[in-house]
């Protein structure tokens, strides 16, 4: 396979440097029409079994670039080339941050897992807010936001509302990250008063779907009383899972960041699991954490899961891993006598 072949070079490069590489090249080939159109008929299945309706928005397929791959919205049309049907910007910052001292992305290479402390690098809203003004919509897009490390949790509500306001027009979803183990006392406002305050206050600003992403760790009681929290208050979907600090997981693990990849698989789904236990049919629910193939996609959707997210599956499958899945996908549905996506999901609740 071609990627095997890649993927040497790409490996033999700090993981950093190697993805700074993949944007370069998705950038300059997203630039042009021919090679942006070569590249999404080669990657981007196109058929109506997978295609659901989702806050107003076509989503032509179920698979989402998971956040933290595209941090400053700058590989949008990228995401399509690649086959994605939606992308998942940021996290964003309202001011612009360098995140966590380098090496803060290591790879777990037995375990096709990943393990970041990157904190939220990025180059702030504004030049968020340019580079989506310039790309061509292919795609839907959720834009990721976060608060910048040296904000007090004090004037942390303020932070996200400003950044609500400032995106509600360039994006089809927002999702509040308050579930990076990366920034100080973040998780701490994985709370039920912040999360009731947080959520009633953006949705007076916006009538864009707002939709909360939860930690790999938090225990399930807590998750599910925060969700409630955050559904009574107007949350329009659930994000399932972030990376995890459980370093038992794995004894590859470093003393810092968080895990992704196959070694968070389980544990990312278990947690998926419970809430959609709890919310199917009640909320959106979005499945991320350790996906990599069809059969992945598919437990999670007869779980429950509307939408899922990949990010490091990509790192180690290459380009073709939407291809791959959403082909794949299309054959499972067909086999259990689905025609679209939609009536698959749940049915193993
Ligand atoms: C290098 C890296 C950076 C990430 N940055 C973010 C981020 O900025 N915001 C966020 O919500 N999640 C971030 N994530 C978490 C992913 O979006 C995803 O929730 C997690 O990696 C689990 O999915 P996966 O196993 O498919 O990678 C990041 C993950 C990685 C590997």
């Amino acid at each position: 396979m071609i990627y095997d072949n890649i993927k040497k070079i790409l490996f033999v490069l700090p993981p950093e440097t190697a993805h700074n590489f993949v944007e370069f090249f998705l950038r300059v080939f997203a630039r042009y029409k021919l090679s942006k159109n070569f590249f999404a008929s080669r990657y981007f299945v196109d058929d109506e079994a997978l295609c659901q309706n989702i806050f107003n928005q076509k989503f032509k397929n179920p698979i989402g670039l998971a956040a933290g791959f595209d941090k400053d919205a700058t590989m949008i049309a990228g995401a399509y080339m690649l086959g994605f049907g939606y992308s998942e910007v940021g996290t964003v910052t309202k001011v612009a941050q360098i995140g966590n001292k380098k090496p803060r992305l290591f790879r777990l290479k037995e375990l096709n897992s990943l393990q970041n402390a990157m904190g939220f690098n990025n180059k702030g809203a504004d030049n968020m807010l340019n580079n989506i003004a310039k790309t061509t919509a292919d795609i839907p897009i959720g834009i990721s936001i976060g608060k910048n490390k040296t904000t007090p949790n004090s004037d942390t509500i303020e932070e996200y509302l400003y950044l609500v306001k400032k995106f509600k027009n360039s994006c089809d979803y927002i999702a509040i990250n308050i579930s990076s183990p990366n920034t100080p006392n973040l998780r701490d406002l994985q709370n039920e008063p912040f999360v009731a305050e947080l959520f009633a206050k953006a949705t007076t600003i916006t009538a864009k779907p707002i939709l909360l992403k939860l930690s790999c760790d938090i225990d399930k009681t807590t998750a599910i009383d925060i969700c409630q929290t955050a559904i009574n208050h107007g949350c329009s979907g659930i994000i399932a899972t972030n990376t995890s600090i459980d370093y038992s997981l794995t004894s590859l693990s470093k003393d810092l960041g968080g895990l992704s990849g196959e070694v968070i698989k389980d544990k990312a789904y278990e947690l998926f699991e419970t809430i959609a236990k709890e919310f199917y049919g009640k909320t959106l629910l979005v499945s991320v954490g350790g996906i990599s193939s069809a059969d992945d996609v598919y437990k999670r959707i007869k779980a429950g899961a509307t939408l899922v997210q990949i990010y490091t599956g990509l790192i180690y499958k290459g380009p073709q891993i939407c291809h791959h899945i959403n082909r794949e996908l299309i054959r499972l549905l067909k086999a259990d006598g689905y025609n679209n996506i939609s009536q698959a999901i749940g049915v193993d609740r």
